[in-house]
């Protein structure tokens, strides 16, 4: 019994000592990611379009926030796939990948959190008619946001131990973050397509954040359908 019992708590010991292990490059990589976004948000926003840096600390640091929850996102899904064409380079981020789940999760989180305290007409024109109410454009592309975000939640709650005990069922609904993820394509889609079409209007000719965010989402998925599509190389 007492054997048994020393045995249990060694492997509960390594099994923290592992996460924690992962935890950590996840973490400081996840802080690299989040201060290179918040960079180019201040770099194009601030620094080249001119707006005050007293929108710093929420309206310019939410643009960088839902960039990096994109990226993170992104570093959730990418290593599978890569680990099938490269695994000597790629399988040993694989037990990352919860990790830059959770952490791209939060960020959304707080985005959401964010756009819900600056939304108005003043802050956000191009959602708004001129009476005050939400134009087509707002509409869609906040429905779009929410459901994605809704979706995001459903996938990080099933990763609490104990929360779903069929691997199979597990599995589906962690594949449900596709669907989230492609709700936050159509999210960035709606809200940033005129501008996108519009290059010479863009500050320091650097591309809006809704169309770095919409080219993370693309490759993410075009990686994934096309190691589908190819068998792996052995
Ligand atoms: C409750 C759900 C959500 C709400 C209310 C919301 C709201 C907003 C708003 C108001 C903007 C415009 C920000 C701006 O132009 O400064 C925006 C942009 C954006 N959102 Fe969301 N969002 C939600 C969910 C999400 C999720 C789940 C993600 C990513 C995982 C996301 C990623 C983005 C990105 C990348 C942008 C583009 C930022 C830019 O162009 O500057 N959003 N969102």
């Amino acid at each position: 019994m007492e054997v048994n019992r020393y045995f249990e708590v060694n492997t509960m010991k390594k099994q923290a000592a592992q996460e924690a292990s992962h935890w950590k490059p996840a973490l400081i990589s996840s802080a690299a990611v989040l201060i290179a976004a918040m960079a180019y948000a201040v770099i194009r926003y601030n620094i080249i379009k001119g707006v005050p840096w007293e929108h710093l600390p929420l309206y310019i640091s939410n643009k960088g926030i839902a960039l990096a929850s994109v990226v993170l996102i992104a570093l959730a899904y990418v290593f599978g796939p890569l680990t099938r064409i490269r695994p000597k380079v790629f399988a040993k981020f694989i037990p990352m990948e919860k990790y830059f789940g959770l952490l791209g999760f939060g960020l959304a989180a707080v985005h959401g959190i964010i756009s819900l305290l600056l939304f108005s007409p003043a802050n956000y024109p191009k959602f708004f008619l001129e009476a005050g109410k939400l134009n087509l454009t707002g509409e869609l592309s906040m429905l779009f946001g929410v459901l994605g975000f809704i979706i995001f939640s459903l996938v990080a709650i099933s990763d609490i131990p104990g929360v779903i005990d069929s691997a199979e069922r597990w599995k589906l609904v962690q594949r449900l973050g596709y669907l989230a993820y492609l709700f936050v394509l159509l999210h960035v889609a709606v809200m940033g397509f005129s501008g996108w079409l519009q290059p010479d209007t863009w500050p320091g000719n650097l591309l809006p954040i809704s169309l770095v965010a919409f080219i993370v989402i693309a490759l993410t998925f075009l990686l994934r359908v096309s190691v589908m599509l190819f068998p792996a190389r052995r």
